[in-house]
């Protein structure tokens, strides 16, 4: 699906001061894009998606932990965590659940946990990570949320099998994202939005045009939502299914990690 060379990286870091071991080339333009625009990334997301994306987020959280009983602390990984958005809304609907929220910006990770407060930094860690090894282990989490992050991933093969791993059996993964338009109505609207105003708009409020040139040129090259939920079947995750949302402009994938 991505075009790029596969991944080194290996040798997991841990902890927010830590780097990251090593990545591609494309790892290390996208970390660069997303180190430049972290100071701006909430302002322009607010007024590109004019807030529909928090909606997005709160619907696609809602049942995310809701299958860890309650007999225990849930363990949840928000991977490409960003500056925390999804992250948030999983502590507001599952105040008691732990939290770790891994990205490989860590500029990104600094200006989220700005946003932290009261029990949320509590139950929430953050951990500068690639998300092509993840410093977790085996069957660790109960559930892995991943917000407009997997399509920026170079191995995205890779990646799908790293949270396979660190999901245990029953474990839930949920993904929303931008997937590559099927619908005609759909593609206009990406069209025209994402290629026309979106990079103007990013420009206006973070300074940098490129940055939001390249999100419909990532969507382009991006699986369909029938394309991603074969490949987690492919990885082992069962009772994939996906839900469309807002025209079909963004969707939510949703999968449990099959028994092996
Ligand atoms: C579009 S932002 C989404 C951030 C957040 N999830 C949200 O919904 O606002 C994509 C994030 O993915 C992160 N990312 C991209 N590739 C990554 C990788 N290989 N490992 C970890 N994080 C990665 C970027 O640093 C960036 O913070």
């Amino acid at each position: 699906m991505n075009e790029v060379t596969p991944v080194v990286a290996s040798g997991p870091a841990s902890g927010p001061a830590s780097a990251i071991a090593v990545v591609d080339d494309h790892g290390a333009q996208v970390q660069r894009m997303f180190g430049r625009i972290a100071h701006g990334y909430d302002r322009a997301n607010r007024v590109m998606s004019l807030g529909i994306d928090v909606r997005w987020r709160r619907r696609a959280v809602a049942d995310l932990l809701s299958h860890v009983p309650a007999s225990r602390t849930a363990v949840g990984l928000d991977l490409c965590a960003g500056t925390l958005d999804s992250t948030i809304a999983i502590h507001e609907r599952f105040p008691t659940a732990r939290l770790v929220a891994g990205d490989f910006v860590a500029p990104m990770l600094e200006a989220g946990r700005t946003k932290l407060v009261g029990a949320a930094g509590e139950r929430i860690e953050t951990r500068v990570m690639d998300a092509h090894a993840l410093p977790l282990g085996d069957g660790e989490c109960d559930a892995i949320f991943c917000a407009f992050g997997i399509r920026n991933l170079s191995d995205l093969a890779r990646a799908t099998a790293e949270q396979a791993r660190v999901l245990r059996p029953g474990g839930k993964l949920v993904v929303l994202d931008f997937f590559r338009p099927h619908r005609l109505t759909t593609k206009i609207v990406h069209a025209v939005y994402n290629r026309g105003v979106l990079p103007w708009v990013g420009w206006a409020v973070t300074g940098d045009r490129e940055a939001y040139q390249y999100l419909p040129r990532s969507i382009g090259k991006f699986d369909s939502t029938d394309e991603y939920a074969a490949r987690l079947e492919a990885a082992g995750f069962v009772d994939v299914s996906a839900e469309s949302l807002t025209f079909g402009i963004a969707s939510i994938v949703r999968a449990t990690r099959g028994p092996t």
